[in-house]
Parts: structure tokens; C-alpha cells; sequence
């Protein structure tokens, strides 16, 4: 069960009692402070959700406590007691984050909906919190190539700027991950992220979609709609696959961009927004906009600062610690833990993924479901990955090395024990020399097992 403590902090006995009493009753744990410094220790020992708070106290005073209990728990429900003659203050010290006030002589009914509300809101808080971890690590860009982590750095210095970006791309390498984090390292962050994806909404319902329309603006519009410019006001507006908008939508959408305001479909009212837009694309524009198919102008609207993702194919040391990343996902949420053999891994690092980290993630996820047992290994990959990873000219790079390596292991492994680790035999067999074999192993990291 959360946490349903209280703290009453009162220097009267008569009150405090019988506030506790109250309390009791309606099963909340209680706790006592007579003074400002009791308060602050409490804290400490049993971090309450809710504080009942007198104004007046001896040596520091309730205003005093309260900026003290704010700094270091800020998330702490605040809930002043005033007597008579401190109304004005109790007022201010909402201002300072209480939550509420209650004035004496307290009324049993006001207090209990008052705490009651109180921790409503602080468990509604501590959700948020928990839900943002949740989205944040749904979120997370893996990545251990420089050029991710030198896109990552130029995340980090570019999503606080609140300037317009373009994010390019081919399908599948992350564009909407790189949008979320852009939004999320903002000062927007706490405001909506709106996602729009040109690509999937047919153009005669893009209009309504983005403008929102009255109700009666059309046959069918038999209510109001708020579209998603509105909704991404203060916040983020991701317009993805923008490179698949119609001209005329693209015309209507770079006057409103630029006055900042705009009105409903069968509406009159200008309504004003401020949003800060990040787009992505899998398309070439300058070739779009070669063939009439992308407004200039637009295009130099969104593009003030723009982010490139490579391919898989060009950062393959990715591939491994996504692949783990993935399977071990999966492995969190079963109860059966799978591993992939190194020779698998090396087969797919050294695969080129023309869907990238999307068609990789699949991969693994199929693979997951599918594989009977807890070892995915080079016979459980699609064929074209398997036969790929032997001959294809793409491999004379470092995925080529590790795939190498990653077969070489697993072979000299098998060899060794089919040969009960005797080296000189396994060898023999092998082709090579004793010591060659010796110093492969090492190489390799191969230990004898036991
Ligand atoms: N670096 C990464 N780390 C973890 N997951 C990733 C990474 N890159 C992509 N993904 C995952 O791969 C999938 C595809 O990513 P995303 O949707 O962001 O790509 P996209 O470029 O928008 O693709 P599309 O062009 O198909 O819309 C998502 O499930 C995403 O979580
Ligand atoms: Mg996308």
C-alpha cells in the first residue's frame, strides 16, 4: 500500500491530539511535531506525503518550515493551519507551494477532504514521475558508434535552443526516437509532444486534422474538433514523413508557421499558438523540391537546424548492443531467457539492413517468439542473413572482422570439445599447428571449459 502519513506539526497539545484522533480514525498514519525542528527530523525519518502545518509556531515559524520542507521535498503535500489573523499570510504562503489552508477552529469534515485531496494529487504526482521514467527508457537512443554519440551530443546542445529542426533519415534508424528526445531535453518537455504523420493520413482529412474544425464545418462535423496545432501549443509539434505532404497543405501550414496563428475550418476566431516544430524525413528533399514535389520556402522554414541519422550500414558496431538491447527487453518481461551465440551475432552485424534498427528490432523480437529453447543461434537467422554474413562484398569492413572472429570461436570451440579440449588432436584436425591453435585461443578468449 503507498504511503498515507501524515505529519502534524502544532505546538499545542490540545490540537495535535486531536487532530491525530481524526486521523486515526480514518486509518491514516499519523505523526507528531510540536516545533519546526521536530517537523524537519520527522520528515527524514518518515517522509510524508502530507504535512498539516501550523502558521504560528515557536523559534521557526510555519512560513520558515514550509521553504524548508519546499527545497528538500518538493513533491510534499503542504496543508497550512491558520488561526485567526493570519488569513493574509496563509494566502502568501500558497505562493510558496502549500498546497491548501484550513483555519481554525478546524472543522473535521474540511480536514479529511482536505488531506484527502492532498494525497490525491501527491500520488497522481509520483505516477507522472514513474510514467516518465517508463516513456524516457521506451525512448532511450542505444548506441556506442561515434556517430551516434556525436548525434546525441548535438541533441543535448540543440533541443534547449527551441530552434526548428529537420531530422533525416532512412526509414527505420530512429527519426521519431531522436524527436522525443529533442522534445524531452527542451523547456517544452513538460508540455505535449504531438505527432502528426503526413505519410498516413489521407490529404482531405489533413486539414481537419491539423486545424481542427467547428462543428458544422462540413457534412459530418457534427462536433468540434481541436486539431493538432492547437494541441501542441507551448509544446512540440513532430511533423513526420513531412516530405509526403501535399503542396497545397504545405502552403496553408508555412502561413500559419509564420503568423503563428490560425483558424479552425469553419471557424472565425484567431487562435494564437507557439509551438516549436521538428520534422523528419526519409526522403532526398533537395530532389523533392527539384521536382515540384516540396515547397522551398517551407523547407527552409524547418530546416534551421538539421540532424542527420546514418544508416546501420554505416555505424555496424551498433549492431551488437542493440541486438543485446533488444533480446534483452524481451528477456525482462518472460519468464524463459534467451541468449544469441556469437556466431548469430556476428552473422548479423555483418548483415546489411536496408530497414535498419527498426528491421533489426523485429528480428529480434521474431526470433524471441520463435526459437525454441534459450540459445539463438546461426540456423535460427533467415537464410539471406546467413548466407550474407559468408559472402558479400560489404563485409571487408569491421563486420566483416567480427563476424569472422564470432564463426572462428564458435568453431574452434566446437572442434575443441569434440576433441575433449586435447589441443594437439584438435589442432590436427583443425589444419593448424599446435601452437598457432594456442594462440588463437587466446586471441579469441577461449577457455576450457568445465
Ligand atoms: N538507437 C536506438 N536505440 C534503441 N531503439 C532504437 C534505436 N533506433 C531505433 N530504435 C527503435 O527502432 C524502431 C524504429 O525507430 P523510429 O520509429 O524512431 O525510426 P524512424 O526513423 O522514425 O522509422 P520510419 O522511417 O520507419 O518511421 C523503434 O521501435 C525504435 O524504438
Ligand atoms: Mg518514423
Amino acid at each position: 500500500m503507498s504511503n498515507n502519513t501524515v505529519l502534524v506539526v502544532d505546538d499545542e497539545d490540545y490540537i495535535r491530539s486531536t487532530i491525530a484522533g481524526i486521523l486515526n480514525d480514518e486509518h491514516y498514519t499519523v505523526k507528531l511535531a510540536k516545533d519546526g525542528f521536530e517537523a524537519l527530523t520527522a520528515m527524514k525519518n518518515f517522509y510524508p506525503p502530507v504535512v498539516l502545518l501550523d502558521i504560528w509556531l515557536p523559534q521557526m515559524d510555519g512560513i520558515e518550515v514550509l521553504k524548508r520542507i519546499k527545497e528538500q521535498y518538493p513533491d510534499t503535500i503542504v496543508i497550512m493551519i491558520s488561526g485567526h489573523g493570519t488569513i493574509d499570510t496563509a494566502v502568501k504562503t500558497i505562493k510558496m507551494g502549500a498546497y491548501d489552508f484550513i483555519e481554525k477552529p478546524l472543522s473535521a469534515d474540511k480536514l479529511l477532504i482536505t488531506i484527502s485531496n492532498g494525497l490525491k494529487v501527491f500520488n497522481l504526482q509520483q505516477e507522472n514521475k514513474q510514467l516518465k521514467v517508463t516513456i524516457e527508457k521506451k525512448y532511450e537512443i542505444i548506441s556506442v558508434s561515434r556517430v551516434m554519440e556525436d548525434l546525441k551530443r548535438k541533441i543535448a546542445i540543440v533541443a534547449p535552443s527551441d530552434s526548428w529542426v529537420m531530422i533525416t533519415g532512412e526509414n527505420g534508424t530512429g527519426k521519431e526516437l531522436v524527436a522525443n528526445a529533442i522534445h524531452r531535453l527542451s523547456s517544452r518537455a513538460n508540455m505535449p509532444f504531438i505527432d502528426v504523420n503526413c505519410a498516413a493520413i489521407p490529404e482531405e482529412l489533413m486539414e481537419s486534422e491539423l486545424f481542427g474544425h467547428e462543428k458544422g464545418a462540413f457534412t459530418g462535423a457534427d462536433r468540434r474538433r481541436i486539431g493538432k496545432l492547437e494541441l501542441a501549443d507551448r509544446g512540440t509539434l513532430f511533423l513526420d514523413e513531412v516530405g509526403d505532404m501535399s503542396v497545397r497543405m504545405q502552403a496553408k501550414l508555412l502561413r500559419t508557421l509564420e503568423e503563428g496563428r490560425f483558424t479552425r475550418i469553419g471557424g472565425n476566431n484567431l487562435i494564437d499558438i507557439d509551438i516549436r516544430v521538428v520534422a523528419a524525413t526519409n526522403k532526398i528533399i533537395k530532389d523533392e523540391i527539384r521536382d515540384g514535389r516540396f515547397r522551398e520556402d517551407l523547407y527552409y522554414r524547418l530546416n534551421v537546424i538539421p540532424l542527420h541519422i546514418v544508416s546501420l550500414r554505416e555505424r555496424k558496431e551498433d549492431i551488437p548492443v542493440l541486438t543485446e538491447y533488444f533480446l534483452n527487453e524481451k528477456n525482462k518481461i518472460s519468464r524463459q531467457k534467451k541468449r544469441i551465440t556469437p556466431a548469430a551475432m556476428g552473422a548479423l552485424s555483418s548483415y546489411v539492413w536496408k530497414g535498419n534498427v527498426r528491421e533489426l528490432k523485429n528480428l529480434v523480437e521474431r526470433l524471441f517468439v520463435l526459437v525454441e529453447g534459450d540459445v539463438i543461434d546461426t540456423e535460427d537467422l533467415p537464410r539471406e542473413i546467413r548466407t550474407n554474413s559468408k559472402n558479400d562484398d560489404e563485409q571487408a569492413d569491421d563486420g566483416l572482422h567480427s563476424a569472422k572472429s564470432a564463426f572462428e570461436k564458435d568453431y574452434i570451440i566446437r572442434m575443441l570439445k569434440e576433441h575433449s579440449w586435447n589441443i594437439t588432436k584438435t589442432a590436427a584436425k583443425i589444419g593448424i599447428s599446435r601452437e598457432n591453435l594456442s594462440r588463437k585461443m587466446k586471441l579469441l578468449g577461449i577457455e576450457r571449459e568445465v
